[in-house]
């Protein structure tokens, strides 16, 4: 399996939703929600990008590091590299219905699984969407982390539960799509969260509990307060709102507020080992991937969704190595040039 082989078929597979461009940042699908794009103008996908490629590397070579430590653990879970497979949900309607969405969880999830990480699942307007995400969770042994849209309080704490029984490890909540249209037309209704709900939430599972979609360091606070497990800084993939800034943009500011009192994951255009790094160096715990994940499952299936994940693996340990970072446990900020 090679990286050509997989992107040509995933671009005859996932056509028209995504031409897995030479470089997936939002401009070719800008707009495409439903599809595989960023809402609006695109700007919000756009500028993830953009703030990754704004950060240079420090390159350091007189050192002694030679084997880096690339495993972390996570809220307790084991990951050979600080990278988590994103949630992609609405397989039918956002991915030219490249496969059945339960054999899409399953997919990245066993990929994941087999590159020693683990993936979140997603959640939407029909049954199916969460359903599957708890099927591959089941079938994988507690490889997947649910991420619940933001329902009535009462809803979200019944669906961690069942995430619970079927063995996943945390669940989530992307509280970002609190206006997601499509949930309304189909009568499930979104909404954002008080300080209150989320701790609720937090009270009534068993579970740690993620908080996916944090753009700013006032409600990094509040989830500090409400005592919840992680955020995930996030904009959706800029499929929330346009013209949000770069995740990398806003990381700095979150990760002093929080001050180590939560777990920060982020994601929105991370592409290479250099992007894990360059994140790490900004403030995150881990990462997570979500597009370049659905490029490997559509053009090579599982094997893909690990190829993908171990060539970043591979370029991370460069990245390392090469700016003398021993442990992703402890980068330093100066990484960044
Ligand atoms: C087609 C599509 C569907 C998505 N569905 C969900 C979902 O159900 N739940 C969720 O939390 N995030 C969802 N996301 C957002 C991703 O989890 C993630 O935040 C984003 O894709 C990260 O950016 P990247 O794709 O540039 O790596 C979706 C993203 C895409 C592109």
């Amino acid at each position: 399996m090679d990286l050509a082989t997989i992107r040509e078929i995933a671009r005859q597979k996932l056509s028209p939703a995504c031409k897995v461009c030479p470089e997936c940042n939002g401009v070719a699908c800008a707009g495409q929600v439903p599809g595989m794009g960023g809402v609006g103008t695109g700007r919000s996908f756009h500028n993830n990008m953009e703030a990754l490629a704004a950060c240079r590397l420090h390159m350091r070579t007189v050192h002694d590091v030679v084997e880096p430590k690339k495993n972390c653990t996570i809220l307790g879970m084991d990951l050979a590299i600080p990278v988590i497979g994103a949630a992609i949900g609405g397989i039918s309607f956002n991915a030219n219905n490249v496969m059945p969405e339960v054999d899409y969880c399953r997919t990245v999830v066993e990929g994941c699984k087999s590159a020693g990480v683990i993936c979140m699942t997603g959640d939407g307007p029909v049954a199916t969407v969460f359903d599957s995400g708890l099927v591959a969770c089941r079938e994988s042994g507690g490889y997947a982390i649910p991420i619940i849209k933001p329902r009535e309080p009462e809803a979200v704490i019944e669906m961690a539960n069942r995430a619970a029984e079927a063995g996943a490890p945390a669940f989530g909540m992307d509280i970002d799509a609190a206006y997601l249209v499509n949930m309304k037309r189909a009568g499930q209704p979104v909404f954002p969260k008080t300080v209150d709900q989320l701790a609720k939430i937090k009270r009534e599972t068993k579970i740690p509990f993620i908080v996916k979609g944090i753009m700013s360091p006032i409600d990094a606070e509040l989830c500090c307060q409400a005592g919840v497990d992680a955020i995930v800084v996030s904009n959706h993939g800029g499929r929330a709102l346009d013209d949000l800034p770069g995740t990398a943009e806003v990381l700095p500011e979150i990760a002093d507020a929080v001050d180590g009192r939560l777990t920060i994951l982020v994601d929105g255009g991370i592409r290479s080992g250099g992007d894990i790094l360059k994140m790490l160096a900004l403030g995150a715990d881990a990462v997570l991937v979500g597009r370049p994940l659905m490029v490997g499952a559509a053009g090579g299936g599982a094997e893909g969704v690990a190829f993908m994940l171990n060539k970043m693996a591979g370029e991370l340990e460069a990245a390392m190595i090469l700016t003398g970072t021993a442990d992703v446990a402890d980068v330093d900020p100066d990484v960044i040039w």
